[in-house]
């Protein structure tokens, strides 16, 4: 979608919809303005105004240049936030999509936050609500996405564009990701994957190198392998690199992402129904990276970071690795595996204990680890954990805070010793399930003993895939990971200024 911004009058700009968000205090005044505009049908529509933005209303103006007025209630102003502007956007986004919008305005409201922020969340809010996944769809769609989205602003429009840039950057970083989680598995297998990591590479300015089957066993990394021997397809490790001249830091930050391209549970299969039927996502955190990174190095962000992703499927092969293995792992720490649904743990400790030879700043994990995760937290919160190491709890607060503002929000679990306990082993280091309780948790701590550095590990098992739309995610692959690594990464750069 292309997106620009413009200080033509409302009445003047010709657009196929024209999306007018309206705060309560604006009721009067921003109405006034809109039925001198646009006529008698927008003073009209004032009682039907909703303050909680639940409710887009359609106006088909007989005067004006807009072809059609949507108005959305934000409720008081002071009470905006940058999630209520993303969900009043994608309100328009959807009847610009049924209505097949070509060209869509929105007009910026006057709000205590700034220029630049309101642009950007109502970008977000547009290019993902527009977001459709129709590559496997034949014949006539039901609708159609804008192609081109106009920001209309009556003043500070520099700042508004920087918003807007940003805005559009991101959304699509999030639509890559979406992309690579919506695709049916067979187009997916790991090399399939690398390939489409080296086409991105190519395409947003990033490096990318990708290591086959026999570089994997070269480096020992016992627990990928030991995941991919069911599977008829070798597993991959690719490693994405933005390493900008002006870089803030010398220290890598990397991203690891599982790349599990599908989890059917291997031995320890899963059943189909609202289980093993959506494993297509458990890639998710690897799009997450992808899209984080693609991001970064078009906003050509002044920092050093690496991606980290190994990738395989997880099946019940001829020669699987079964309940009782014992894997010898990258770091040299042996794991007794006794589920092998335990997979992405295998596979992210090779790739954390890898991270280890950059010698990094801090290191963030995402994966779509553990169902206990959704139990915790749900569908829309990802579960945050971080080790002892220095600097823990403004880490946490960081992430927090990048959390609260991108709308990918997460909480936060413990990792007290004691669950340590738990995935003790009778004859090796490790074993790779923790028992019953506290499973996202136990999880973590299993990773945690391949790491040496600041860590954050990100169980991404709820939000990334839902069954039902909601807000700015279509039922499917919602991109959940970008936004929260981009604005950590801006906030981390910010910092270093
Ligand atoms: N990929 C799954 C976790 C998952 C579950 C992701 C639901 C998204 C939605 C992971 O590999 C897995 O199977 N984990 C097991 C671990 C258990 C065997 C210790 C789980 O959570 O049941
Ligand atoms: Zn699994
Ligand atoms: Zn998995």
């Amino acid at each position: 979608m292309k997106v620009s911004v413009s200080t033509i009058s409302i009445a003047e700009l010709d657009v196929d919809l024209l999306f007018v968000p309206v705060t309560i205090e604006n009721i009067d005044a921003g109405l006034a303005e809109l039925t001198a505009a646009f006529g008698g049908a927008i003073d009209r529509a004032k009682n039907d105004i909703r303050g909680d933005g639940s409710a887009a209303i359609v106006l088909y103006p007989d005067m004006g240049t807009a072809k059609r007025i949507v108005l959305v209630g934000l409720g008081e102003s002071s009470k905006v936030t940058l999630e209520k502007l993303r969900l009043a956007a994608a309100k328009a986004a959807s009847v610009s999509y049924d209505v097949k919008a070509e060209t869509v305005g929105i007009a910026i409201p006057s709000l205590d936050v700034n220029g630049d922020d309101t642009a950007q969340a109502l970008v977000e809010g547009f290019v993902l609500g527009s977001y459709r996944f129709d590559r496997y769809r034949t014949g006539l769609l039901t609708g159609e996405a804008a192609q081109r989205l106009v920001i209309q602003t009556t003043d500070h429009d520099k700042q508004v564009r920087r918003g807007a840039d940003r805005g559009r950057i991101i959304a699509e970083a999030v639509c890559t990701a979406r992309d690579l989680v919506n695709l049916s598995p067979d187009e997916k297998t790991p090399t399939l994957l690398s390939k489409a990591i080296e086409k991105s590479g190519k395409k947003h300015g990033y490096e990318v190198s990708v290591w086959d089957k026999a570089l994997i066993e070269e480096e020992g990394m016992g627990g990928l392998l030991a995941v991919n021997r069911g599977s008829l397809e070798p597993p991959t490790f690719s490693v994405l690199e933005w390493h900008p001249e002006n870089s803030r830091n010398s220290r890598p930050v990397i991203l690891v992402g599982k790349g599990v391209v599908f989890d059917t549970g291997g031995l320890s299969l899963k059943p189909t129904k609202d289980s093993m039927d959506s494993m297509k996502s458990d890639m998710a955190g690897a799009a997450a990276v992808i899209g984080a990174i693609e991001a970064i190095a078009k906003l050509d962000l002044p920092l050093y970071v690496i991606g980290l992703i190994p990738a395989t499927d997880n099946r019940p092969g001829e020669n699987a690795y079964v309940p009782g293995d014992v894997v010898k792992m990258h770091s040299g720490k042996t794991v007794e595996v006794l589920n092998t649904d335990a997979e992405g743990r295998m596979i992210l400790a090779d790739a954390l204990s890898y991270a280890s030879s950059f010698y990094p700043e801090i290191v963030i994990d995402l994966a779509t680890l553990t169902g206990a995760a959704v139990i915790a937290l749900g569908d829309f919160i990802a579960a945050v954990m971080t080790n002892a190491e220095k600097g823990a709890e403004e880490r946490l607060a960081d992430i927090m805070q990048a959390g609260a503002e991108s709308g990918d929000r997460v909480h936060n679990l413990p990792m007290f010793d004691e669950y340590n306990e738990q995935i003790k082993s009778t004859i090796a280091d490790l074993k790779n399930v923790g028992g019953r309780g506290a499973g996202s948790i136990t999880a973590a701590k299993f990773l945690e003993h391949f790491v040496d550095y600041p860590w954050i590990h990100v169980d991404i098992a709820g939000p990334s895939f839902i069954a039902q739309a909601k807000g700015y995610s279509q039922a499917g692959a919602t991109g959940f990971g970008v936004r929260l690594l981009t604005r950590f990464l801006q906030q981390m750069s910010e910092k270093k200024r």
